[in-house]
């Protein structure tokens, strides 16, 4: 958080009123602030009620008396995936596209409500006949094809927990998440198209399941997709064919109810010490807010928009934006397997052109990447069916907005910057399309129903321009029910800086009119391409490897990827004689790369002979982040040694 950033960001005048066109057919008007002003948790109720079917209505929207673990509509009951599925056919809508898919390779996919519906109705069946049940845990690592949709919500429809790990994962870190869950079931495929050839993930899972760990593993079977028809190893007894199984299960399932706060998944996400959290979030709540931010702030008409979330369904945002919240408001999604620049550079436009896609929502980062394409190789491409867009993960500099608006807006669609994290499980601070006047560059204002603010360190309110702590000074719908299996860390992680205030762990400030500008984070957790990685677990995996003594890893300011990992690493003499420092910093950048995975990989691992550290050992992380982004190095009155900075400084250079 340095104050250039401030700077730069007070400086940003220009404003964006809504076009007159789009704030006449839009769905989000003034009225939702009034109404959720005059009685929050009755505004919360009403969006419940209007937004979902319910088995059973509930008859109070929030119990808070076990704070930090809200109840929301605690006594109601639903189904989640009859939510997203069953109730759009029953209501005539059958044969509206739910997903438009799209393999990288370029083969296609339709699916109507009332395949998908049918789909995960047989899916529920086949995970019965696995013996899944109500509470059960099943890790989902597979790339984003439509079974990783039909599988969390044919987990969901049975009352299972799901865990979907990111594809990029690596053995070990899906080993860990599935010791942690006690997964019983994990659900992948043979192999999915990347960057023009397919990237094996079955012999990830079989790594995984082999590791030497203390406690042997809870996995029973291994459901395998079919899909990059790669060779695969196969455990007789334990590994199933997913078309198989689906082929044999019953077709017919009635969606059963279950309580709100049912857990509906875990999500693991960084944290500052090197285990990941296991987010936890439930069913009524979570839902809810999900299907209201999605039709709110992306302005959805499900009968004629055609709504694409390029995130995968690995990370919160695929969970939130590209799976439960347009299924359940009934929206045409675009679901794409692959990187966005196979076979050619331009591959998203190029989607956007052949299905039309008018509202589109990506990271700060990928915009960035299309901005260094230059306009040329963009402008081959038909954009105009856009006419809303959203940007999620990061800060978006306001240069990358404007290009945002102007290349891929067409110089008219309004941009919504949408801030939540895992955490939050939907959006808490977003401008409403029809509504705001937008400002390049911040977040603007937290939703109806949604209360933010921004505090000091000692918890006091900052005045307007002023900076500081963001957090959310009272429970929401989608909020975190806490850490699987460990809440004391949840209280302690969350909770324990300002009560029962939530400290969401990023710095923000407050503008003259009370917008919101975030800062990025304020802990030991880096930001790179919109996902969030720890320090400690970067570090933890350099430490594992025999010549590594201590490292230290920071995010460093980086152009493309908003920040990107860099490591310093002492080695071990003993064990590191003979090799050259370059031999030893690639050796580590591919360990951290197979112990974590390839989003982890350092760009850059310096070898150096000591670490800055204060008197009680603490690394000093700072003053190397002040080394790597170039900047005059700041205080080292607390080292230990006031030497080891300049001699850091010197072997870089
Ligand atoms: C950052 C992703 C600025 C923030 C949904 C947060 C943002 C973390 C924005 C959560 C935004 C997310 N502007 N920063 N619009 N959106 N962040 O859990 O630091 O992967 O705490 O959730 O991303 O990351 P997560």
């Amino acid at each position: 958080m340095s104050s250039d950033s401030i700077d730069n960001l007070m400086h940003e005048e220009r404003r964006f009123p809504p076009p007159e066109a789009f704030a006449k057919t839009a769905i989000a008007t003034d009225e939702l602030y009034d109404d959720a002003r005059s009685d929050r948790l009755a505004f919360w109720a009403k969006q419940a009620r209007e937004l979902l079917t319910w088995h059973t209505d509930f008859t109070q929207t929030l119990d808070w008396s076990g704070a930090p673990v809200a109840r929301w509509f605690h006594d109601g009951e639903l189904n989640v995936a009859y939510n997203c599925l069953d109730r759009h056919v029953e209501a005539g809508n059958g044969d509206r596209v739910a997903i438009n898919w799209e393999g990288e390779p370029g083969d296609t996919r339709t699916i109507t409500y009332a395949e998908l519906t049918a789909d995960v109705k047989r899916a529920a069946n086949m995970l019965t006949d696995l013996g899944i049940g109500k509470g059960d845990t099943v890790a989902i690592y597979l790339p984003n094809v439509p079974e990783a949709v039909i599988s969390m919500l044919a987990v969901a429809r049975i009352g299972a927990i799901h865990s979907v790990v990111f594809g990029g994962f690596s053995a070990e870190s899906l080993r860990s998440r599935i010791d942690d869950a006690s997964a019983k079931l994990v659900i992948t495929a043979d192999g999915g198209w990347r960057k023009g050839k397919v990237s094996p993930l079955k012999p990830a899972v079989d790594g995984a399941l082999a590791l030497e760990k203390d406690t042997a593993h809870t996995v029973e079977h291994v459901l395998v997709v079919k899909r990059g028809e790669n060779e695969v190893d196969w455990v007789e007894g334990r590994d199933v064919w997913w078309h198989d199984r689906f082929e044999a299960a019953a077709p017919e399932h009635e969606a059963q109810p279950f309580n709100a706060e049912h857990p509906l998944f875990i999500l693991y996400t960084s944290g500052t010490t090197g285990k990941p959290k296991g987010i936890i979030h439930t069913s009524g709540g979570y839902l809810t807010q999900a299907t209201f931010t999605h039709k709110n702030v992306f302005d959805l008409h499900p009968e004629t928009d055609v709504y694409w979330c390029t995130a995968d369904v690995g990370w919160i945002t695929g969970h939130s934006y590209a799976v439960y919240g347009p299924l359940s408001n009934g929206a045409t999604s675009v679901l794409y397997e692959g990187t966005p620049d196979a076979p050619h550079p331009a591959r998203w436009f190029e989607l956007i052109q052949k299905y039309k896609v008018s509202i589109f929502y990506t990271a700060p980062t990928a915009i960035r990447s299309y901005m260094k394409l230059g306009r040329a190789s963009l402008d081959a491409f038909d954009l105009s069916s856009i006419r809303l867009l959203g940007s999620v993960g990061e800060p978006i500099n306001p240069e990358a907005w404007i290009w945002y608006r102007d290349v891929v807006g067409g110089g008219t669609a309004p941009i919504v910057d949408t801030w939540w994290q895992t955490e939050t499980g939907a959006i808490m601070i977003s401008a409403l399309p029809g509504v705001t006047t937008l400002k390049p560059g911040s977040a603007q204002v937290p939703l109806p129903g949604i209360s933010i603010d921004v505090l000091d360190e000692a918890g006091h309110p900052v005045p307007p321009g002023g900076g500081g702590l963001l957090v959310v000074t009272e429970p929401w719908p989608s909020m975190l029910r806490g850490i699987w299996g460990d809440p004391e860390r949840f209280r302690e992680t969350y909770w324990s800086k300002f009560g029962t205030k939530y400290f969401a762990g990023d710095g923000a400030r407050k503008d003259e009119d009370g917008d919101i500008w975030l800062l990025g984070r304020v802990d030991d957790v880096m930001n790179v391409s919109g996902h969030r990685l720890s320090t400690a677990e970067i570090e933890s995996a350099l430490v594992s490897h025999p010549i590594v003594a201590e490292s230290a890893v920071v995010g460093a300011a980086d152009e493309a990827t908003g920040q990107a990992v860099v490591a310093f690493v002492v080695l071990r003499s003993e064990k590191a004689a003979g090799q050259t420092k370059d031999e030893a910093s690639a050796l580590l950048r591919s360990h951290v790369a197979t112990q974590i995975g390839a989003i982890a990989r350092p760009k850059q691992v310096f070898i150096v002979d000591e670490l800055p550290k204060t008197r009680s050992g603490k690394i000093m992380r700072r003053l190397l982040q002040d080394v790597v982004e170039g900047r005059p190095i700041g205080d080292t009155m607390t080292l230990a040694d006031a030497t080891v900075m300049q001699t850091i400084a010197d072997q870089l250079r």
